[in-house]
């Protein structure tokens, strides 16, 4: 299988940002495990990142027919983007919806994604593995 893993706004700076709730690791390095991760269980990875709405619903166009799958962390995106929402709803391409943190023990305008309802599923709160089991959820 290949899959996409798209990273959204802010997502860049994981490792430098908020490392008590995001771990020190960077993003570059949780996307070079992520591909060593899919290629031992005899899959491919291709990693992305972008801070910019459009650019993320872009992504997601381009997945129809290249990708059997999306692992996406929208980042605050998550919580209020009705476009990226359409996004995931305009292409056959089923779409995991990922976060690190348990955004349910967090402040309440976290507690609220307007993407959950049109994605395959939700996976949250363990890391850098809740790609990882993500990822899982398509060839399993
Ligand atoms: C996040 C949770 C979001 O609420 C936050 O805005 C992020 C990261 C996560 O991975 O836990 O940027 O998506």
């Amino acid at each position: 299988m290949k899959i996409l893993v798209i990273n959204g706004v802010n997502l860049n700076l994981t490792g430098k940002r908020e490392k008590g709730v995001y771990g020190v690791e960077t993003l570059e390095s949780i996307c070079a495990e992520l591909k060593e991760f899919a290629r031992k269980h005899g899959h491919e990875v291709d990693c992305v990142q972008s801070n910019i709405e459009g650019e993320i619903c872009t992504f997601l166009h381009g997945a129809e027919g290249k990708y059997d799958g999306v692992v996406l962390n929208a980042g605050a995106y998550t919580h209020y983007s009705y476009a990226i929402r359409d996004a995931i709803a305009s292409v056959p391409t089923p779409v995991v919806e990922v976060h690190m943190s348990n955004v349910h023990a967090r402040e309440e305008f976290r507690h609220k994604s307007v993407l959950t309802e049109v994605c395959k599923g939700e996976i949250l709160g363990f890391g850098k593995n809740s790609y990882k089991l993500a990822l899982e959820s398509f060839w399993l």
